[in-house]
């Protein structure tokens, strides 16, 4: 124990952190043996928009802070901030962070950025949110944002992943959603009623199999939740995942007429890479 830590305990004086931008972890769950996420206190300075992402990590063996961008899944209004993450066994960060418990600490830079933003589209009437693996996390911030709700009749949430198993953070937070009451307060009594929940697997058997662009591609999406197919009047997106995958859905949005938007120029569409390790 070093000399300030005794006096600190001798005196009450609360714990100060011993890393630079140190928050603590509030809550850890496991999903799956690849798939975790946490909750951390969220520093009072911190102003963020729903959807946007920051750089967190923790100190590397060599002292110096490793640290790696991660949407915050959590809205603008929680008092703390939630992280969604993939575990690489060999991956310098996950393989580490896969371990935190309740108490630890980790580094955060309260510098938000992000194109997923309610700004960087123009008003419509139907949003779009196309995820693959971890890429729901920014979603799971704009699900639970009062603005998704002002802002649009219909909000559809489609995440594909290979196995069914990864599916349930995304389906237990839309569950969660339902029934949670202050977001009834904060939004309205049947605000959820807006969401259409599109889950795909395409490894393991599910209800709803394939690529969602795939399922784009022969229509069966559009047929299966009963509208019309996207079109640049009325729809919006945002688009969340692997490298690959990002590129196939700008390509199928562009057909359908879509435009790529950013914070300084709104359109009708925006993609973020999901971040992995
Ligand atoms: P698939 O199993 O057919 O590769 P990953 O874990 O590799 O990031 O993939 C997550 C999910 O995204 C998987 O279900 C995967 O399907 C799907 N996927 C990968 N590439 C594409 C793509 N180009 N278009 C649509 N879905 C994709």
């Amino acid at each position: 124990m070093t000399e300030t830590a005794v006096t600190e305990q001798q005196t009450n004086v609360p714990k100060v952190p011993t890393l630079p931008n140190a928050e603590t972890i509030t809550d850890v769950k496991h999903w799956t043996d690849r798939l975790f996420s946490f909750r951390v206190t969220r520093p009072a300075s911190l102003r963020f928009r729903s959807g946007e992402f920051v750089m967190i990590g923790l100190m590397g063996d060599n002292g110096k802070p490793l640290l790696r961008a991660y949407s915050i899944a959590s809205p603008s209004w929680d008092e703390e901030l939630e992280f969604y993450s993939i575990k690489v066994p060999d991956g310098p960060l996950t393989s580490k962070l896969q371990h935190i418990q309740v108490g630890d600490q980790i580094i955060l830079r309260p510098k938000p950025v992000g194109t997923l933003v309610h700004d960087a589209l123009l008003p419509g009437k139907r949003l779009w949110f196309f995820a693959t693996g971890t890429g729901f996390a920014p979603f799971a911030s704009l699900l639970r944002e009062p603005q998704t709700y002002e802002d649009y009749d219909e909000v559809v949430i489609t995440h594909t992943c290979r196995e069914v198993g990864e599916l349930a953070y995304g389906a237990q937070l839309i569950e969660d959603i339902k029934n949670d009451e202050l977001l009834h307060e904060l939004i309205g009594p049947d605000f959820h009623k807006k969401i259409r929940y599109y889950p795909t697997t395409t490894r393991e058997e599910s209800p709803k199999m394939g690529r969602i662009t795939d399922l784009m591609r022969s229509g069966e999406v559009f047929a299966d939740l009963g509208i019309d197919p996207i079109n640049p009047e009325s729809d919006r997106a945002m688009v969340c995942g692997n490298l690959a995958f990002n590129l196939e859905i700008k390509e199928l949005l562009e057909g359908y007429g879509l435009e790529e938007g950013a914070n300084s120029a709104p359109k009708q569409y925006v993609v973020e890479k999901a971040f992995v390790d």
